[in-house]
């Protein structure tokens, strides 16, 4: 991957910046969405936040070798503090990180959120929480992709601001979108799912003295939540 070829990850992550945009992405690593998108003019300029100096160093240099520094700013920040108002963003795109680390970079943030922007969210994992701040924090769900890629399942939450929101735990679970749709890799994954949780399930129940009796029914309401989106 670099920023001419785009992981079909972050390809499709680019899929959802709207033309014009004015980008930031946050945890960018070596810039590569920011890059890519200023280079085939999708974005009218780009703001690549990172909180680590190496990938911060990395970004820099991809800016540079492409001779974007008038389009693409890189700033060594933490979360949302890499936004500034003068910047106009109007896209936040935030990939590949647990969607646990993604809330808490919204909720620190949420001063740099002025409404306007649309947020494009790629988590690994904790979906259900992202969708939660979402819905918590008035962003309605407007796009939802699941894509497999080198033997991972990735979501693609796209999501904009609104003046409220209500969605029920199952569809927090597997996207209000996402389920509606049932897409084969929708299916497929929910499949796989299906027998890992029912494997798991089983374990438990072997070792059922170990095991409270709340993890037991969790995972029992969710076998039976996938049962019923897969029929
Ligand atoms: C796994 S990389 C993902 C890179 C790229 N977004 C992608 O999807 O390919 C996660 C990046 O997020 C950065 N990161 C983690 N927490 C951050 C934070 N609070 N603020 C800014 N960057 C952060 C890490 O330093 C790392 O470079």
């Amino acid at each position: 991957m670099n920023e001419q070829t785009l992981s079909m990850r972050l390809e499709r992550v680019a899929a959802h910046v709207p033309q014009g945009a004015r980008l930031a992405d946050i945890g960018s690593d070596h810039g590569y969405l920011p890059v890519a998108l200023a280079l085939r003019g999708v974005i009218e300029a780009g703001l690549a936040g990172e909180v680590a100096q190496v990938p911060f160093a990395s970004a820099q240099r991809n800016v540079r070798r492409n001779g974007l520094q008038e389009k693409v700013i890189v700033r060594l920040a933490d979360g949302l503090d890499a936004i500034e108002a003068a910047d106009g963003i109007t896209a936040i795109s935030l990939c590949g990180m647990g969607g646990v680390t993604m809330c808490e970079i919204l909720e620190r943030g949420k001063n740099r959120l002025n409404g306007k922007q649309r947020l494009i969210l790629q988590p690994n994992g904790g979906e259900r929480e992202l969708r939660g701040w979402l819905m918590e924090n008035d962003y309605r769900i407007v796009s939802e992709e699941l894509l497999r890629e080198n033997r991972f399942d990735y979501e693609i939450i796209v999501a904009e601001r609104c003046e409220a929101v209500a969605y029920s735990a199952e569809e927090l679970y597997f996207g209000p979108l996402l389920m509606r749709e049932k897409a084969p890799a929708f299916i497929t994954k929910w499949q796989r799912m299906l027998r890992q949780k029912q494997q798991s399930l089983a374990n438990f129940e072997r070792a059922k003295d170990a095991i409270p009796q709340e993890k037991l029914g969790e995972f029992a309401r969710q076998i039976g939540w996938i049962n019923a989106v897969l029929a």
